[in-house]
């Protein structure tokens, strides 16, 4: 079985009560903490940026934030973020004109780079970058907003992203993110998705751990690969 990591996304948290949220996930259960920045530009919606970041540093969040920025430009805030705390940080390469300096500004920042591709995007992208890489992050909803459906193409870019990575031999994530539950977990492993963002599902649930638990039994029945 893969290393498999639940990564609930902070967007359908309480804002409000942040930290405790955040908290209360890990404990029950979940591995690493997804944390989506919006600009009101490259997507629609705003959400919070690099200080929120190092205020749940501060709390006393110890896991890996996986922080998915979904802003243009890219550059600025790659320094900010890795200074806030972030352990990954992924961009869409449609948002950076150098895409390659922006891999290396993340990684030259002391954090795990990564790449994000929208639902209409090919992984063309990759081709030159790969060896730049830790995670490979495939949107199965339009970013934006939390709570959306699985597109159910994204199986076929998994799976596409899975080939790439093995034929390359890289220790390359890949993540799957938007309308991720227990109904779909599974199907999502079986493409070759090994780091699973859940908001909607997770969040929305009031036992957190339940849900974790639910999406963990559902990982171990994936058909062995
Ligand atoms: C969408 C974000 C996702 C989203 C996931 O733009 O990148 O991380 O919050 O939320 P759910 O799991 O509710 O689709
Ligand atoms: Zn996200």
């Amino acid at each position: 079985m893969r290393d498999y990591l639940i990564a609930p996304s902070i967007l359908a948290a309480d804002f409000a009560r942040l930290g405790e949220d955040v908290e209360a996930v890990l404990a029950a259960g979940a591995d690493i903490v997804h944390f989506d920045v919006m600009d009101n530009h490259y997507v629609p919606n705003l959400s919070v940026g690099p200080m929120v970041c190092s205020a749940l540093r501060n709390y006393g969040i110890t896991a890996p934030i996986d922080v998915h920025l979904m802003v243009k430009p890219v550059d600025a805030l790659v320094g900010m973020f890795a200074d806030a705390g972030a352990s990954y940080i992924t961009f869409h390469p449609d948002a950076s004109t150098h895409v390659d300096r922006t891999l290396q500004l993340i990684r030259d920042a002391g954090c795990k780079s990564g790449l994000v591709f929208n639902p209409a995007s090919s992984l063309d992208a990759l081709q030159y970058v790969l060896d730049k890489v830790d995670m490979i992050l495939l949107m199965s909803v339009n970013p934006g907003y939390g709570g959306q459906s699985f597109i159910p193409s994204t199986l076929d870019k998994l799976h596409e992203a899975r080939l790439l990575i093995d034929q390359s031999g890289l220790d390359i994530r890949l993540e799957v993110d938007g309308g991720i539950g227990p109904a779909n977990i599974r199907a999502a492993a079986e493409a070759g998705a090994d780091t699973f963002v859940a908001g909607s599902a997770i969040f929305g649930k009031p036992d957190y751990a339940d849900v974790i638990r639910n999406m963990r039994n559902e990982l171990a029945q994936v058909k062995s690969q």
